[in-house]
């Protein structure tokens, strides 16, 4: 029996989702165990596009989709998330889709204070999505936040917001200079939203244990990247979860003996949205082909993608963090046409060469990429199916990563399609 994580290597929107919709087929259970709507997943399915901030990327697959303990839900979202599903006639319902107990709720104050913290920041700013997610961690870690418990218990929701609204109004206007939110008001909207969602909510960490221990396969589906990890990051540009494969277990309640294998999503350049330092970002034409080709677009906020060359130090780090076991390569295709390609080795910085991921961020920006060149290919690689059909060149490239990360490729990905997929290695088999 296999139980996967998945995880984002880079800065996030690798193509997680495509490759956990592709994966589900072989779970029984999917798992989100950080993050909350500042994610966006996107699955390709019979040329139809679906994108998910909350709702697991199993949903397609019809699998048993579970929102863990350590994600931050806004519960607005995910009841239109559910909605959207529905109205695209996949069928989501208590049965196979639960929400835990003990995840923490996305509140309105945490959405006013992570925009309006971000504007007082001015150039300082981090570039969040603009979701809540650090003011809602922030409470969580703090231990005045609302959890999905509370959030069904009228009388306990009232008490807890009352004090809770005391010290949100005082920042919002005092430090903020944002008006005051009003306990009814919330209240109103939130019991609503209790109602709706109570049957989805159950205590996920009994349900996803007795399922491995009756021989159920389950996928553990990340959000973001290693590079956005509260701990090991980019910091302070970061997202405030810990986005690496240790926390699918404290993020789902399972244990660590319980985890088989750890899959590293690897775009086949590197991307980012919002600030923070970037070695390998190109300014010039070619970054703008990859930006445009791949459609690189933040599937949340529709930002531009900040695009460059892949970093190999990234995913070094990227490797340790998460003891990856295997990667999957997506956006192959999207190289294609690019008549030279670089891979980043290592960093120069003052003379010395990096091969590991400073911890300063000052440093982190002023390090200089050390390239290996390697030539391109012109050919379209979208409708190859097998490794030996892909041009000479593409297979050197590919050759390159596993190489300098030491990591097998089990999963190529050559479009966005769930069909658009070399699978060398299936994790679950
Ligand atoms: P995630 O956040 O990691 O799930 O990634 P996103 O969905 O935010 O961004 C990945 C984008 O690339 C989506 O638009 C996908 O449909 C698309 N995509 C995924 N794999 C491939 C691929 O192999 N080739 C191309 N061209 N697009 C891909
Ligand atoms: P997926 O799961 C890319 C980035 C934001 C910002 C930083 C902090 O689709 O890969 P936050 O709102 O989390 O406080 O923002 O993190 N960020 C992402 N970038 N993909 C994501 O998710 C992201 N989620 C957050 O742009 O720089
Ligand atoms: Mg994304």
């Amino acid at each position: 029996m296999a139980n996967i994580v998945i995880v984002g290597t880079q800065w996030g929107d690798e193509g997680k989702g495509k490759i956990v919709d592709l994966l589900a087929e072989f779970a029984d259970i999917v798992v989100r165990f950080q993050g909350g709507n500042n994610a966006g997943h996107t699955m390709v399915v019979n040329g139809e596009t679906f994108i998910s901030h909350l709702v697991p990327s199993g949903i397609l697959q019809q699998k048993l989709c579970i929102i863990g303990n350590g994600v931050v839900v806004d519960p607005q979202v995910l009841l239109e998330e559910i909605d959207y599903l529905k109205s695209k006639g996949i069928s989501v319902g208590p049965d196979n889709l639960m929400v835990c107990e003990k995840a923490h709720v996305i509140m309105p104050y945490h959405k006013k204070i992570d925009v309006s913290m971000e504007n007082r920041k001015g150039a300082c700013k981090i570039g969040t999505t603009g979701r809540g997610i650090g003011p809602c961690y922030d409470d969580k870690v703090s231990r005045r936040g609302i959890r999905f418990i509370e959030l069904i218990d009228p009388d306990l929701l009232k008490e807890k917001l009352s004090y809770i609204l005391d010290e949100k109004n005082f920042i919002l206007e005092k430090y903020l200079s944002c008006e005051a939110m009003d306990s009814e008001t919330i209240l109103n909207e939130f019991s609503a939203y209790a109602e709706r969602l109570a049957p989805f909510i159950k205590n996920i960490s009994v349900i996803i244990n007795n399922a491995i221990k009756d021989g159920k396969q389950v996928l553990f589906e990340g959000a973001q990247g290693t590079h956005l990890d509260i701990d090991h990051g980019t910091y302070p540009y970061v997202t405030s979860s810990n986005t690496v494969s240790g926390n699918a277990c404290c993020g789902s309640g399972v244990g660590p003996k319980a985890i088989t294998g750890i899959i590293g999503i690897v775009k086949a350049y590197t991307t980012r949205v919002g600030e923070g330092p970037f070695p390998t970002e190109l300014f010039d034409e070619t970054g703008d082909y990859i930006q445009k080709k791949g459609a690189e677009f933040g599937a949340t906020t529709g930002r531009k993608r900040r695009c460059g060359w892949l970093d190999t130090v990234l995913l070094r780090n990227a490797a340790r963090l998460n003891s990856l076991t295997g990667l999957a390569v997506t956006k192959l295709d999207v190289l294609g046409g690019v008549e030279t390609l670089k891979i980043c080795t290592g960093y120069e910085y003052n003379g010395k060469i990096l091969k590991d991921v400073p911890a300063g961020i000052k440093v982190l920006a002023a390090c200089k990429p050390v390239y290996e060149v390697l030539p391109g290919w012109k050919e379209d690689i979208s409708e190859i199916r097998s490794l030996k059909d892909l041009p000479d060149a593409t297979r050197s490239y590919l050759n390159k990563i596993e190489k300098l990360t030491d990591i097998p490729i089990d999963i190529i990905s050559v479009g966005p399609g769930r069909n658009e997929t070399i699978v060398l290695n299936n994790p679950f088999k």
